[in-house]
């Protein structure tokens, strides 16, 4: 089985509560949709342990780690990413004595973001971290119109996973379904699937959300974790806005 996960947002305590309950249900690998870093306050811990992964995608957060912020983001974004890239970039801190082995780990972990693709294709699936209709555009798909444009520009795929919006839920070419944890939605009708957000969701629901793949169908699974020791941690650092932390407490 294969565990989809999407927008860890350097959550590490959330991420580290996924792995071992995917581990635990028989996960035997890991998709991940794109945002390793970006709000929170573990990029580097986060980078290290998502290396481990099948693969990852580019998320508009990883992009603004390496290219700096768009003037698209919010403040807390803005200063989230500049910060960001101030932890994981090897050429950040120039002048500055880095230990040797830092270095080293800033090199690897910055050579595989520079190597991140927005999209996936795996057999008749499609994997992106934004909108199937333009993969790496950072468009959302929120909205009837939206599901419908995806499902059109790829006529030949079946199921399509995404995240971005961090809001988990199940769009076929007929409906929409709130995601309901544990429930199994088979795969009778072609599908797009928000799997929602491992290190920060919005569905006013705290607990990380990720999908479990079966051969006939998918889950969704939520996974409670120390969310106040991520806020501790967020609101420790002072480049980090601390409504960084509070929204982890309300799922926001
Ligand atoms: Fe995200």
């Amino acid at each position: 089985m294969i565990a989809i996960l999407s927008d860890v947002h350097a959550n590490l305590e959330a991420l580290q509560a996924v792995w071992a309950d995917l581990m635990q249900r028989g996960a035997t690998g890991v998709y991940f949709l794109g945002d390793i870093v970006g709000y929170g306050p573990n990029p580097a811990e986060v980078l290290d342990f998502v290396k481990r992964f099948e693969f990852s995608l580019l998320g508009n957060h990883d992009e603004a780690c390496l290219k700096g912020p768009p003037k698209s983001f919010n403040a807390a974004a803005t200063g989230a990413a500049i910060w960001t890239r101030k932890q994981v970039c090897p050429d950040e801190l120039k002048g500055a004595f880095l230990r040797r082995a830092e270095h080293q780990r800033r090199v690897v972990n910055w050579e595989y973001m520079q190597k991140l693709q927005p999209s996936r294709r795996i057999d008749n699936t499609l994997f992106v971290h934004d909108t199937p209709a333009a993969p790496g555009s950072w468009r959302y798909v929120t909205t009837r119109e939206e599901a419908d444009a995806g499902f059109a520009a790829h006529p030949d795929v079946r199921a399509f996973f995404f995240g971005h919006s961090h809001r988990p839920g199940v769009w076929s070419e007929k409906r929409y379904q709130e995601a309901e944890p544990g429930q199994k939605y088979p795969f009778h009708e072609r599908v797009m699937v928000n799997v929602g957000s491992v290190g920060q969701p919005r569905d006013n629901d705290p607990r990380a959300c990720y999908v479990l793949l079966e051969p006939d169908g998918f889950r969704f699974y939520r996974v409670p974790y120390d969310v106040a020791k991520t806020q501790a941690k967020i609101l420790d650092c002072p480049d980090l806005d601390p409504r960084l932390a509070l929204r982890l407490g309300k799922g926001q």
